[in-house]
This record gives structure tokens, sequence and C-alpha cells, in this order.
């Protein structure tokens, strides 16, 4: 059995497997083999085995003996099946993925620690983990005005100088959050995060549904940079108008105020000292516009909602286009066990299924997926990793 040594190549290779769709598998010998995966069978052995490997790489555990021995003593391949998806059911309604997930959202948030710091600083993790654990929606990670403590329990997340719980919005709006990210005079940190993680994308934004600011609403530092080479227009016409949402933190992550008036870090944050009103953004022909005038401009989508608050700006998140199938990739590289990125600590985020159409369509099939089981990533889990998909990953059917 070859099938460990090809593993790593059969997983890069197979994106492209939909399950209407034919896929194709290189057999490390330069031949493509052309396979339906719904078509295939696989051993009692081959089971057992992508039992263990899920257990290790989600569970940090072994399968009981148990569920191994119903599987390699199966008497044909329904009741191996059987036996293969009650021991996932096993690890996926177990608090055994809760480590894994905590570890996920600890490194694709960049914020708190599993050993050290405050526990306060661990509740973005902990939402999200939470999140899995009880079989949420991804968009209660948003959009929770409350927070999760080292126990599971559900806790305030309201804090001194921070947004009231009508504003609140999951682990935007904590405080551990706000305080890594939050630059008040210019709020990008904050967009490039949030925008990393839930649409999976990164300035200059190719191929993602944005709105952008033309060049006469935006500011012109953005576009006239005699001495620089670079467009800064490219990104920040997308991102500045999603900074609206923050635009009541008046100094700092901890001065938010209900009223805001236009003035300094209002609505052109990091032109406080610019002096001038034609500094100011968005622009109408050439003039400044006001708070009320302006709040048209601060949206993500052409058709979007006005952000006015962090809430705001989660609420239109989890209708863009992009959010489900960012969180589908997400998730799936969590079960394959691939690069994650780590939008916590730069700009990388997870890239996997678009290099060629076969991949794109892998990816929105298995979106459709999680979208139909109410983007419930513990149920998506299942969904995945019962299927033959998943199966064929860890060895080249025709070994079985
Ligand atoms: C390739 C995309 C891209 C280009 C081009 C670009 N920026 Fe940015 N900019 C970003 C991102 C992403 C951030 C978020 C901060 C980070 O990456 O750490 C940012 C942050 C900023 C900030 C805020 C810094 C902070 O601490 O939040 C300012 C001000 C800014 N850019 C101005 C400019 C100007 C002026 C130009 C043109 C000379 C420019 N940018 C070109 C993507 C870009």
């Amino acid at each position: 059995m070859r099938s460990s040594t090809i593993q790593k190549g059969l997983i890069l290779l197979l994106f492209c497997v939909s399950c209407t769709q034919n896929t194709t598998i290189d057999n490390q010998e330069g031949e493509n083999i052309y396979v339906n995966p719904d078509a295939l069978s696989f051993s009692n052995e081959h089971r057992a085995k992508m039992l263990r490997i899920t257990y290790l790489n989600l569970g940090y555990t072994f399968p009981a003996d148990e569920d191994m021995k119903e599987i390699l003593e199966a008497a044909d391949e329904d009741a191996a099946q059987l036996a293969y998806e009650e021991a996932i059911d096993t690890l996926l309604e177990s608090g055994v993925m809760h480590t894994r997930m905590l570890d996920y959202f600890l490194k694709m948030l960049g914020v708190g620690n599993k050993y050290s710091g405050t526990a306060q600083a661990r509740y973005p993790a902990n939402l999200g983990a939470y999140v899995f654990i009880n079989n949420l929606a991804i968009d209660e990670f948003l959009t929770a005005d409350y927070a999760i403590d080292d126990n599971q329990n559900v806790v305030s997340q309201t804090y001194a100088g921070g947004p009231p719980t009508s504003d609140q919005a999951g682990y935007i709006t904590m405080e551990a959050y706000t305080q890594k990210y939050m630059n008040t005079r210019f709020m990008m940190k904050m967009i490039r995060e949030i925008f990393g993680l839930n649409l999976n994308a990164k300035a200059p934004f190719a191929g993602v549904t944005m709105y952008r600011w033309d060049e006469n609403t935006i500011n012109p530092k953005y576009t006239e940079q005699p001495d620089n080479e670079t467009r800064c227009i490219a990104c920040h016409a997308a991102m500045n108008p999603a900074r609206g949402a923050f635009h009541r933190y008046m100094g700092a992550y901890n001065t938010y105020t209900t009223s805001p008036t236009q003035s300094t870090n209002q609505y052109g944050q990091e032109d406080d000292s610019g002096g001038g009103s034609f500094v100011l953004e968005p622009l109408s022909g050439g003039s400044a516009l006001s708070v009320s005038q302006a709040a048209q401009y601060y949206k993500i989508e052409e058709d979007g909602i006005e952000l006015h608050t962090p809430k705001d700006l989660a609420n239109a998140l989890i209708v863009h286009p992009n959010f489900s199938k960012a969180w589908t990739e997400r998730f799936l590289t969590i079960m394959l066990n691939i690069d994650e990125g780590s939008p916590g600590q730069g700009n990388v985020v997870p890239n996997h299924f678009s290099s060629n159409e076969a991949e794109e369509l892998f990816l929105e099939h298995w979106a459709e997926v999680f979208e139909s089981v109410g983007r419930k990533p513990n149920a998506f889990f299942k969904a995945f990793l019962k299927s033959k998909t998943y199966l064929v990953t860890g060895a080249n059917p025709t070994d079985s």
C-alpha cells in the first residue's frame, strides 16, 4: 500500500472533486485517472485508517478500539460506512474537538494564548470554539453580543468604554481584539483582519465583490502621490468604505460613543491634524460631507447596508457573497490538514481552490453544502468527513 506516500499529492490534486463531476487524480506516475468519487469503493482497512487520521488531526487522540474493530470487521461496505459515520459523529459531538478549534481561532485571530495571559484575551477564540461545539452557525461568531470564557460559559463582553450590547459584534468588538488591531486614526488594520478572516481576501481584493469609492470621493492622499509609484487607491478605494463601522471609537478601543459628532476621528479619522475641510473623506465636488451625508458611502457592497457600527459591519459581512465560500474554504483547510493562512499576523489567506475551473467548482459545491446545513461548521464537518470525496483523499482508490 503506497497510500501514505502519495497522500499529500492526492490532497493537493483532489480539489477538483465535485459530487456530480468526474475528477482527475494523478497516480504519481504521470498518468491521470478519471474517477467519480461516488462510484468508488473503499476497503474496511481504508475506512479505519481514515478514521484514525481524522481523530488524530482533529481530536488529537485515537478513536476507540471498538469503533475501529466495528469498521474493520464490518460484513460489507455499507456496514463499514455506517460504523465509520457513527464514529465521526462521536468525534464531532464530543468535547474533544474543542482544543483543535480553540487552537485554530487563537492562530487565526492572533489574539490570546492558551497557556498565558488573561482569560479575557481568549474570549474571541473561545467564541469560535463555542460556535463549533454547540453546532451554531458561523454567523454567531460575528454577531454574538456576549463572550465565552475558558469554561465555555456565556459571559458579558461589555467593558468600560466599549460598545453597548446593541452594537456588539461577536469577536470583532471584544476588548482584546480591538485593543490589538485598532488604530483609530486609520482603522485599516481592523479592516484588513476582518476581511482576511471572513472573506478570505486581501488588498487589493481582486475577484471579490466590493463597493469601491472613485477618485473624486476618496481623500486626495490616495490619488496624489507625486513621489510614489504606488497606486494607493487600488486597495484603499475598497478598504476605506468599511471603516465607517468604527467611527464611534473616538480615540481608542475604549472610547466608544453612541452619539458621534464630526470632528477629530470622525469619518476622516486619519485627517484630524490635516486642517482644511477638503482633506476629509468622502468628498463630493471637492468638499467634505457631513456625518449624515457621508454615511451612504460607508458600505461594503453597492446595494449593501450603511455601516454605522461594528454590528452593521457584521451584518453586512454575513450576507456578502464571499462570506460562505470563505468559511467553507477555511473549514476544508482544517479537515484536509493544509495551510490555513495566518490573517492574525499578516495578510496570508488560504487560497487552495482557485487554480482551475474544476477546483472552483469543488469549492462552490462544498459552499452549497455549507449553506444547506445552515452554515453550521459542526454539521459541515460531518457532511464532508463522511463523503467519498474525503475518503479518497487518504489513498489512491486503485490501491484499495
Ligand atoms: C496593496 C494594497 C495597498 C496599497 C497599494 C496601499 N495600501 Fe495602505 N493599507 C493597506 C492595508 C492592507 C492596510 C492595513 C494595515 C496593514 O496592512 O498592516 C493599510 C493601511 C494604511 C494606513 C493605515 C495604517 C494603520 O495603522 O491602520 C494608511 C494611512 C495607508 N494605508 C495609506 C496608504 C497610502 C497613502 C498608500 C499609497 C502611497 C497606500 N496606503 C497604499 C493596503 C494598501
